[in-house]
């Protein structure tokens, strides 16, 4: 039985728990304004919201309803469009600004759009028209044309001060106590009993989509034991059923990768990434998955539901064939907390800059020393300064004192872990590479001469995202690409 709250109605189900919630709300609760496009989670059409209990509040976040098994809206709030729609035919705030800036044509995309922006309106995110745009970047439209969606973006971020009962009906505030009366099986105790599982359902509802409302699986998205990210002093840990957007919410993660937003924004868009899980990317096995290659360029070690653990990049022998046995899950991926000398860079080029998928993606770890280049003229002593070793003074103008900018520091690796995919038959860790680059200054005849190494290690194949030359090419711009944004050298 699965028992959640469909807009303002309690819902207690014996519908399959693998059937997708887009066809329960259709066919089971005939709510036809949410819509059916690619199934693919690629157009948006069937974006809807989930309300999660969180900290005693709820919190809403985008989904698309085409690969969400109804096992994942146990104890939640999901919400339709016409759980918004105002009790006295009027139009929220949201609708309102769609029908003022002409944001709809033939109105197939709209609801998407709509149930994107009033989740935005209603989550926490800082209420700026950027934002409200990366938004909607998981919505679709054939036949608007994007600017007056933008405007309708734009001026709902002005309204925003309006208060959130402007966006959304008042029983709303009454959610998160009856999602407390709500009895889910989700803390039921691990390990699953299935060889199947699921997390979030974006990958393995595209690959399956008819075998899945009929198969018996194990439910791992909201298992809060598999959830946590934590700092474990000189490790970092992630449960499998993390999804991307804990990565980017998570104050851990923020602080040990300060260009977190920025690398995680290229990954899918925002409704996918409210779904997708690390454990989900890492059994995938996709040669181009982000997170896989993200993992593998820090050298992470995958840990078992029953207890084994193992080097991450020893998890792919081949093409989607893995070092496990069916029955094993993950649990969590670890690495090594960063410290002050760590660097950490990740770049993909696809075809468009979001919603797809990488032809080429990398990313390096590093742990490295700088001293002062022999251009660097360190600064005059001042009056104050007391130093009895030149050394000393030295180090002091190095570290202290703002020292040379980064261009006139001379870098030494003393660590390092790269990964590149789309470029082999796996998600590649590039051993070879990394093992050259160690104890290495970083310049441009390291970066040279690593990139023959590099090259040597691949084997792309030509196919629809480009040719083997084009990779080849590509995953050394990319390469030198690393260097330039961390140490500024082009
Ligand atoms: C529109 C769209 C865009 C996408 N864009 C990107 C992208 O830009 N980058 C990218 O990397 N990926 C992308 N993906 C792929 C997908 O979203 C990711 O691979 C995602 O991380 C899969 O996680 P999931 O939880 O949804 O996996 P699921 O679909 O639930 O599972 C995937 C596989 O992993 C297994 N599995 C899941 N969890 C566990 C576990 N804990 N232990 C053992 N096995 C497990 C399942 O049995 C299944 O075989 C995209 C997918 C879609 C639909
Ligand atoms: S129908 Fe296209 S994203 Fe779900
Ligand atoms: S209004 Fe027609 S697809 Fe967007």
């Amino acid at each position: 039985m699965t028992q959640f709250i469909l807009n303002d109605q309690d819902i207690s189900t014996d519908a399959p728990p693998g059937m997708t919630v887009l066809d329960f709300v259709r066919y089971q609760k005939d709510l036809k304004g949410t819509k059916i496009g690619c199934r693919e989670g690629d157009c948006g059409a069937c974006t809807l919201l989930v309300g999660e209990l969180i900290n005693g509040s709820v919190s809403y976040r985008s989904m698309t309803s085409c690969l969400m098994p109804l096992a994942n809206a146990a104890g939640k709030h999901i919400v339709t469009i016409e759980g918004i729609n105002p009790a006295d035919g009027s139009l929220t705030p949201v609708q309102q600004a769609m029908v003022d800036n002409n944001g709809s044509q033939c109105g197939f995309c709209t609801v998407g759009f709509v149930m994107s922006l009033t989740g935005f309106c209603i989550d926490d995110t800082a209420k700026m028209p950027q934002l409200a745009v990366s938004a909607m970047d998981g919505n679709i439209c054939r036949c608007t044309g994007y600017k007056s969606i933008e405007r309708a973006a734009e001026e709902v971020c002005g309204r925003w001060n309006e208060g959130r009962d402007k966006f959304v009906p008042g029983y709303f505030s009454e959610i998160g106590g009856r999602l407390l009366r709500i009895k889910t099986d989700e803390g039921k105790s691990l390990p699953p009993e299935n060889p199947v599982f699921v997390s979030g359902g974006t990958d393995i509802y595209v690959q399956k989509p008819d075998e899945m409302p009929g198969t018996s699986a194990d439910y791992l998205f909201y298992s809060d034991e598999l959830r946590e990210i934590r700092d474990l002093g000189k490790t970092i840990e992630v449960g499998a059923s993390a999804t991307v957007t804990d990565l980017l919410l998570s104050p851990v993660m923020q602080s040990a990768f300060p260009k977190l937003y920025e690398h995680l924004k290229l990954v899918s868009s925002t409704p996918i990434r409210n779904m997708a899980t690390i454990g989900g990317n890492l059994i995938n096995a996709s040669p181009i998955g982000d997170m896989t290659i993200w993992f593998l360029a820090l050298d992470a070690e995958v840990v078992f539901g029953h207890g084994r653990h193992m080097p991450l990049r020893n998890l792919y022998l081949d093409y989607k064939k893995l070092a496990k046995t069916e029955s094993e899950y993950i649990k969590a991926i670890r690495f090594p907390k960063p410290a002050a000398d760590f660097r950490f860079n990740f770049e993909k080029v696809c075809k468009r800059t979001y919603l797809d998928i990488a032809t080429v993606n990398t990313a390096i770890s590093l742990i490295v020393e700088g001293t002062p280049g022999k251009d660097w003229t360190p600064p005059a002593l001042t009056s104050g300064d007391q130093f009895s070793t030149h050394e000393a003074w030295l180090a002091a103008a190095f570290n202290e004192k703002g020292g040379p900018p980064t261009q006139q520091i001379e870098f030494t690796i003393k660590d390092c872990h790269l990964a590149a995919g789309g470029v082999a038959p796996t998600p590649l860790y590039l051993r070879e590479t990394s093992i050259f680059l160690c104890g290495r200054t970083i310049n441009k005849e390291t970066i040279e001469e690593a990139n023959v190494v590099m090259q040597a290690e691949i084997s792309p194949i030509s196919d629809v995202r480009g040719s083997e030359q084009y990779k080849r090419l590509l995953l050394r711009q990319l390469f030198r690409a690393h260097f330039f944004e961390l140490f500024g050298l082009d």
